[in-house]
C-alpha cells in the first residue's frame, strides 16, 4: 500500500485530496490545524496529525509524531492569500505580509528537512501546491501581489530543493491547480475541487526524474517560471 503526506488538508483542495486517495485505496496521513477537521479527516480513513506551518513547536511535534515512516508523495498544500485589498499601490501591512510569506514559503521551506529524507527510500515525489500567480513570466495583471510574490518565493524554494534532492531521484515539483471552487478561489471560480486534484494526481502519478524542478498546471503542461 503506497503512503502519503498530504499538508493542509482540513478543506479546499487538501480535503478532496484526502477523499480521491483514500477512495483508491492509500494510506494517508493529513495535517491539520483544528480539533473539528481532524475527526472529519478520520472519518475518511485517513491517519491525522495536527500542524501548523507557521508554529516551530508544533512544527517539531509534528515531525516527531511522523517518525522514521517512509513516504511515496507529500504535498504542500497549504496556503493563504492575505488581504484581498493589498496592491502594488497600498501594500498590505508589514504583519499581514509577513504572515502570508510565513504559510506560504518558510512553512514550506521548513517542511523540506523534514518530510524529503523520508522520501528518498520509496524515490517518492514531493509536489507543492503553487498558483499561476507566482508566474512571472505568465503575470497579466497586478492584483494579488502580496499572494504572488508569495507563490513565485515558494516555486524558487522548490526549485532550489529539486538540484538538493535530485541525486537521491526524488522528485520536487510546484504545481497549479486552476482556479477552483473552495474557501480560496471563491464560488464563481472555473472548475471544482474534484476536477482540480483528479487533474493533479496524473501530474503527480506521471512524475519522472525529468518533473524534477517543474512548475505543471493541473492539466499536466509546463507552465513559464
Ligand atoms: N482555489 C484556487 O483557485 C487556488 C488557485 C491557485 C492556487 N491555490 C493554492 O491551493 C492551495 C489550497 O488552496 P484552497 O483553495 O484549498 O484554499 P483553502 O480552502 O483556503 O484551504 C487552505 C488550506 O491551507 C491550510 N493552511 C493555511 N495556513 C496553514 C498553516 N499555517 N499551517 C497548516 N495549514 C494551513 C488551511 O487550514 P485551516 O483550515 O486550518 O485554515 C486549509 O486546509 C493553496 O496553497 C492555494 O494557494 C488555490
Amino acid at each position: 500500500m503506497k503512503t502519503i503526506l498530504i499538508i493542509g488538508a482540513s478543506r479546499g483542495l487538501g480535503l478532496e485530496f484526502v477523499r480521491q486517495y483514500r477512495h483508491d485505496g492509500w494510506e494517508v496521513i493529513a495535517t491539520h490545524r483544528r480539533a473539528v477537521d481532524g475527526k472529519k479527516l478520520a472519518a475518511l480513513g485517513a491517519e491525522t496529525l495536527i500542524l501548523d506551518t507557521t508554529d516551530a513547536a508544533s512544527i517539531a511535534a509534528f515531525s516527531e509524531a511522523l517518525g522514521k515512516r517512509s513516504l511515496d508523495v507529500a504535498i504542500y498544500n497549504a496556503g493563504v492569500y492575505g488581504p484581498r485589498e493589498a496592491s502594488v499601490t497600498a501594500p498590505a501591512s508589514l504583519k499581514d505580509f509577513d504572515s502570508v510569506m510565513h504559510a506560504n514559503v518558510f512553512g514550506a521551506l521548513q517542511m523540506i528537512p523534514i518530510v524529503a529524507p523520508r522520501l528518498i527510500k520509496n524515490k517518492g515525489t514531493f509536489a507543492f501546491v503553487s498558483s499561476m500567480m507566482g508566474s512571472i513570466g505568465g503575470m497579466t495583471g497586478p492584483h494579488g501581489v502580496t499572494y504572488r510574490a508569495s507563490k513565485a518565493a515558494l516555486n524558487a524554494v522548490v526549485k532550489a530543493a529539486s538540484f538538493e534532492y535530485a541525486s537521491k531521484d526524488i522528485n520536487a515539483f510546484v504545481m497549479h491547480p486552476g482556479w477552483v471552487q473552495t474557501d480560496m478561489g471563491g464560488d464563481g471560480a472555473d472548475i471544482t475541487p474534484e476536477v482540480s486534484v483528479t487533474g493533479m494526481r496524473k501530474v503527480i502519478a506521471t512524475a519522472t526524474t525529468k518533473s524534477n524542478g517543474g512548475f505543471f498546471n493541473y492539466t499536466g503542461e509546463e507552465i513559464a517560471w
